[in-house]
């Protein structure tokens, strides 16, 4: 019989994140460097046939979830035709895409009808000009359009990631929040993780997520814990009282989530990552077509699998770590 992606924790995994291009039209300051990435050449990057071939092979073995990242996924052309293949195969119960949303408008219903499911958005600020700074260049009316596009094309619920930085963005928290008592969203807080550059400007923006809930208590909200928010992702979930929408804390670094963890990653390029915060990664794309070898790369993968990460030592200068960090930056994992 089929063996089940079990990891030696005993973690079942059913969520798979697909990165389907390292390339961004944006180029956030928690992301990517001002200068900008080197991109894997053409010839690396899996085409929509061996990414669809691999999650056949896998949704076998249990993978239930796939969710659709970058860099910017909609860099890529005729994203729809992705959609549309993984779609088609058996087991999978949702596609759901992460982006930035600046392209999404046009392309809304498009993908819904190909059988996307759902979207998660990255809006880490409602104010123009901050908003351009923070995305080195991005419009955020257009990304505001992009909302409402996938409310209107019935692509729900629509998920708005903001990652929280000390001074650049935690002054909007109530904003955001805000949002959420008129309209049907869900606006999840994240903390600023020092992945693929564990630096001096990591230690400076990062903020733990308790500040949101201080932020409550000063506007006298009352919320509530909510656990009917689609999606088996890492957020904690609240409601205010009274509200359309909800709020989730995504909070790796302060309170780490991994005995939860069922996700795997398959970069780009074409490597499967087992942890986002790890070094290891394998190479998948030289046995495309072999079932058996697939199904063995992924084991492979899943036995070096750390039982936690350990960035919170990042933050306290611990010398004691027991992993190498990834040295990928996040555009070339997809988060
Ligand atoms: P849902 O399926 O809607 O719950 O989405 P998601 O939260 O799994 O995906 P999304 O791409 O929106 O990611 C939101 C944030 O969570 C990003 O900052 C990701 O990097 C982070 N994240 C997702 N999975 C993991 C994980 O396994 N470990 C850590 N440390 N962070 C994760
Ligand atoms: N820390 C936390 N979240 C990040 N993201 C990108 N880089 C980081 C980081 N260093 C988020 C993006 C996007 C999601 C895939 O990951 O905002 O919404
Ligand atoms: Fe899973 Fe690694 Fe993320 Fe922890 S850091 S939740 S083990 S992917």
């Amino acid at each position: 019989s089929i063996p089940r992606l079990v990891d030696p924790f005993g973690r079942e995994h059913h969520y798979l994140r697909i990165s389907v291009t390292d390339r961004c039209n944006l180029r956030c300051v928690y992301c990517m460097p001002e200068e900008g990435m080197q991109f894997e050449p053409a010839d690396n990057i899996l085409t929509y046939e061996e990414i669809a071939d691999v999650v056949r092979v896998i949704a076998e073995m249990g993978i239930r979830k796939v969710r659709l990242t970058g860099g910017e996924p909609l860099v890529r052309r005729e994203l729809e035709k992705l959609i549309a293949m993984i779609a088609a195969i058996p087991g999978i119960e949702d596609i759901a895409l992460t982006t930035n949303g600046i392209f999404l408008a046009p392309r809304a219903a498009l993908f819904k009808e190909a059988g996307l499911t759902r979207v998660n958005i990255s809006l880490d600020s409602l104010k123009p000009e901050r908003f351009k700074m923070i995305t080195r260049g991005g419009d955020v009316q257009k990304v505001l359009n992009s909302i409402d596009a996938c409310a209107k094309a019935g692509l729900s619920p629509i998920k708005l990631n903001v990652v929280l930085m000390n001074g650049l963005n935690d002054d909007e928290i109530a904003d955001f929040i805000e949002m959420t008592m008129e309209r049907n969203i869900h606006v999840r807080f994240i903390e600023y993780m020092p992945i693929g550059h564990n630096d001096a400007q990591w230690k400076k923006l990062y903020l733990p997520l308790t500040r949101v809930k201080e932020v409550c208590e000063e506007q006298r909200w009352k919320f509530s814990a909510v656990s009917s928010v689609q999606g088996s992702g890492p957020s904690e979930n609240y409601r205010l009282e009274g509200a359309a929408g909800s709020f989730g804390l995504i909070h790796p670094v302060s309170e780490h989530f991994c005995q939860t963890c069922n996700r795997l990653r398959l970069t780009a390029d074409g490597f499967i990552k087992p942890c986002l915060a790890w070094t290891e990664q394998f190479q998948v794309r030289s046995v495309i077509g072999d079932d058996a070898a697939v199904r063995q790369i992924f084991l492979e993968a899943l036995g070096t699998k750390p039982e936690n990460h350990e960035m919170s030592k990042f933050l306290k200068n611990d010398p004691d770590i027991s992993h190498t960090p990834t040295s990928r930056r996040m555009s070339q994992i997809g988060g």
